[in-house]
């Protein structure tokens, strides 16, 4: 016997009000977190070709754009350095006046309470382009780690609230952490990139980033797209070293491992909607070919509703905007 017609599902469907109430996933701008590309200079605010909308920020434009941020109630920046001039090493990424620490500096002057998480990685700063110290074109690991403490450190030192480590070296949780404690920064908390595939989604960001790598691939640390057990050892591993919140990245070809982390793991997640996501709905939103507003919050309420508590995204700004809208249309 079939339960039709007394159970009509489309009932709870009738009304705004009654999809609103019984909605089982909110996407708020609080669960945002916006990346800001800095670079040297005064007044510089540059289109980043592949990726409308969104720039490469001087520091005076950076604390502009801080300003905006809050006002739409966009609670945290992730931010990426771009260096003066690189080198093997990439010294400036633990300089003390280095682009992204003299950003956290500015930003934290102009409004303290915006949450600055810094991106933990070599590659936008070493001339090869990898996201490790590189010998006889193999990337190290270990050595590799005890930059990876300075950068952390040095970000802690400007005043970061939470680092990032994002280039997929073993270790790197438990190096930072030890690092960040035996400094006097045991309240800096710490956001691995734990579940970072070897995706080539990443594309529009290695232009904005320039942080293409000038031989080989990302494939020896970068995990393999095919892999999901993995990815629960990946995260694991994470949380015994100490990291206090876990990343899935990218998000969209990821909501499996999303949502199978959410099972496993206690800790806040937070997914990373990436530059090629993003690129994709702005090239076809420009076509006419979607409906930008549309598709964003769908896509956004998809990546809340596979398990994520954060997400990092491009569409930050225009989703927190929209989002304002429908609560005062
Ligand atoms: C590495 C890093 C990358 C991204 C964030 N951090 C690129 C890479 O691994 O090559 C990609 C972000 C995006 O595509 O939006 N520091």
């Amino acid at each position: 016997m079939s339960a039709f017609p007394t159970v009509r599902p489309r009932r709870l469907r009738t009304t705004p009000t009654l999809r609103r109430m019984v909605s089982e996933t909110s996407l708020s701008a609080t669960n945002f977190i916006y990346p800001l590309f800095v670079v040297h200079g005064r007044d510089v605010r540059e289109e980043i070709t592949s990726m409308p909308d969104v720039f490469h920020l001087s520091i005076d434009q950076v604390t502009r754009e801080v300003g905006e941020l809050s006002e739409l109630n966009i609670p945290a920046v992730i931010l990426f350095g771009l260096p003066a001039r690189k080198d093997p090493i990439g010294e400036e990424n633990f300089a003390e006046d280095g682009i992204v620490q003299q950003a956290i500096r500015a930003i934290k002057q102009a409004n303290p309470d915006m949450l600055v998480i810094t991106d933990v990685c070599l590659c936008e700063y070493t001339d090869h382009g990898h996201c490790g110290l590189v010998r006889g074109g193999h990337i190290l690991n270990d050595e590799t780690l005890d930059i990876l403490q300075r950068v952390a450190v040095s970000h802690a030192q400007a005043g970061a609230d939470v680092v990032a480590p994002s280039g997929m070296m073993d270790g790197m949780v438990k190096a930072i952490r030890t690092g960040l404690d035996t400094n006097g920064y045991t309240g800096v908390s710490i956001l691995s990139y734990s579940v970072k595939y070897a995706s080539s989604f990443y594309g529009p960001f290695r232009e904005a980033a320039q942080s293409t790598p000038m031989f080989g691939d990302r494939r020896t640390h970068q995990m393999n797209p095919a892999n999901a057990r993995e990815a629960l050892r990946e995260a694991h591993l994470d949380v015994e070293e100490g990291a206090d919140m876990v990343m899935v990245k990218p998000a969209l070809p990821y909501l499996d491992v999303i949502y199978r982390l959410r099972e496993s793991v206690d800790l806040p997640i937070a997914a990373y909607n990436v530059s090629g996501e993003y690129s994709m709905v702005k090239a076809a939103a420009a076509n006419g070919w979607l409906d930008e507003r549309k598709v964003v919050l769908e896509t956004l309420t998809g990546i809340r509703r596979a398990g994520a508590d954060l997400i990092l995204t491009y569409h930050a700004k225009a989703a927190a905007r929209w989002l304002k809208e429908e609560q005062h249309p």
